[in-house]
């Protein structure tokens, strides 16, 4: 879908042209583009001062329909997310004017401060995650994604910039999946359904995917998961998706908490919270969608990706507040709370990658606390390791990606507040503060020595309102930041 070429203006019909422009400095290298950004800037109107927008029809000496100039802001504070932004509301404006293409003209890198790679993996990103609409459930829709999104560049492109492009639409669609599926309502995708969504998807990338049925998991006993689908009359899966490298030497493996619907089960949410409670399958949407990505990424490792399916429902089987169960460790578990339920699919699973696969590093994502959004809002996630290594590795892909990680603290004698008198452990904490501290500790019995990360995803991964290459509702968070993570663990 993405094209790169370096057609003339003068001689090529373009039905929309995007110009990046700054406040203070010129940035193309083009002299066609630079004259025409010249004359934008002499109106009243428009300075280039970041998402300032101007357009402009049949500029004369060219065949450009309409030009859209954007402003950028000032030259040092243009970074690869502004670029991103740039794209996704080049891409949003012709979409809006009912067009098929647009050409989107690429700043000269070394004017912005930024490698040539960078800004064409930016622009490339940002325009590629702006061209969707959750639409599934619309008649018609109204505002049809383009067909083609053109960059226009200096030079003609060299095989490693073509590669860069693949790699960046394998990741960028692996990121609107994870989006579909968490926009998808919770009738539409109980844990049966979502689990045949990820096979489809994974259907001919060579993933290896096994879905553990409920008997199965009755038989390798994953009681704490099973306590949580016990109110359901939808049984629960665990999908496993398996890419193996030839000759790989490390594994990663990644677990997703994929709650289709939480309603907090006896200790039932109230309506305010309830309603959003689709999103509860976040984690798990962004470790399938992953998976897939990493199908065509190839990296030189083992990855794995482990999503537990579950629905948090009501019922006369439903487990009470209080009940105590053996999780899959032999650990038991008093169940202080139902609506801490995640943690509980999370232990298993993670128990059993432990057990099964030895990864040299483990990594959940989960929309696991409340706490989480009230300690560090609705744009950044909590991530949790006991390994500087680990913690600074993902926070740094965090800023490549602006899917932003704040390393939080996991002190030893916090997981006293889980002591249960009956059970080895609670899994409701003594006291709400620190909340997204106590879920960590929770899991953190579960891994043994094993080399993890916890990242708590409840903040980021919904918007209520649109931003500059996101539609309202699901971000997709996690999917960007789990491919360049792996690239470089
Ligand atoms: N799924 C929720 C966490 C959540 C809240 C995600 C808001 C996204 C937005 C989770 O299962 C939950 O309910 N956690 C409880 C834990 C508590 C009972 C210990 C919470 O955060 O209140
Ligand atoms: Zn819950
Ligand atoms: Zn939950």
């Amino acid at each position: 879908m993405i094209k790169l070429t370096m057609l003339s203006i003068e001689r090529s019909k373009v039905e929309l042209l995007a110009v990046p422009v700054c406040e203070d400095a010129d940035i193309h290298n083009n002299a066609q583009i630079k004259h025409l950004v010249s004359n934008a800037t002499q109106l009243a109107e428009f300075s280039g001062k970041e998402k300032q927008q101007v357009l402009l029809y049949d500029p004369p000496e060219t065949k450009v329909k309409r030009c859209l100039f954007i402003g950028v802001g000032k030259k040092e504070k243009v970074d690869i997310e502004r670029l991103r932004c740039f794209a996704g509301q080049a891409v949003q404006k012709a979409i809006k004017a009912k067009l098929k293409k647009v050409v989107i003209v690429l700043p000269d890198a070394e004017s912005v401060n930024a490698s040539s790679g960078d800004v064409l993996e930016a622009i490339s990103e940002g325009a590629v995650l702006a061209n969707h609409k959750f639409e599934k459930y619309k008649e018609k829709s109204e505002d049809k994604s383009l067909k083609e999104i053109i960059l226009l560049r200096p030079a003609r492109a060299t095989q490693k910039e073509r590669t860069l492009v693949k790699r960046v639409q394998a990741v960028a669609q692996g990121t609107l999946l994870a989006r579909e599926w968490v926009n998808t309502p919770a009738n539409d995708k109980v844990p049966v359904q979502f689990a045949k969504m990820i096979s489809t998807a994974a259907k001919d990338t060579g993933l290896r995917i096994n879905v553990m049925s409920e008997a199965q998991l009755k038989k390798q006993r994953f009681g704490a998961l099973l306590s949580v689908s016990a109110g359901s009359s939808n049984p629960p899966k665990v999908v496993e998706m398996v890419y193996a490298a030839p000759k790989a030497k490390k594994t990663i493996v990644l677990v997703g908490k994929g709650v289709t619907f939480d309603t907090g089960g006896y200790n039932l949410k109230p309506s305010s919270g309830l309603s959003t409670m689709k999103i509860d399958m976040g984690g798990a949407a962004a470790v399938a969608a992953t998976m897939i990505a990493v199908a065509s990424l190839k990296p030189k490792c083992r990855v794995v990706g482990l999503t537990p399916l579950v629905e948090n429902m009501i019922s006369g089987q439903a487990t009470r507040p209080g009940d105590i169960i053996t999780s899959y460790t032999g650990k038991t578990v008093e169940v202080g709370n139902t609506d801490a339920e995640g943690r509980l699919i999370l232990a298993d699973t993670m128990a059993y990658a432990v057990k099964k696969y030895k990864p040299d590093t483990l990594i959940d994502l989960a929309t696991l606390t409340g706490a989480c959004l009230v300690a560090l809002g609705e744009k950044m996630a909590a991530v949790f390791s006991k390994d500087e290594t680990l913690a600074e590795a993902i926070v740094a892909s965090g800023q490549a990606t602006h899917e932003r990680c704040w390393h939080m603290p996991l002190p030893e004698d916090y997981k006293e507040l889980l002591k249960s008198e009956l059970a080895d452990i609670n899994n409701m904490p003594s006291t709400r503060y620190g909340g997204a501290i106590t879920a960590a500790l929770f899991l953190s019995e579960f891994v043994g020595d094993t080399r993890w990360a916890h990242i708590d995803i409840a903040g980021p991964v919904f918007q209520k309102k649109g931003s500059d290459y996101c539609g309202p509702g699901a971000t997709g968070f996690g999917v960007r930041l789990l491919c360049d993570l792996i690239g470089k663990l």
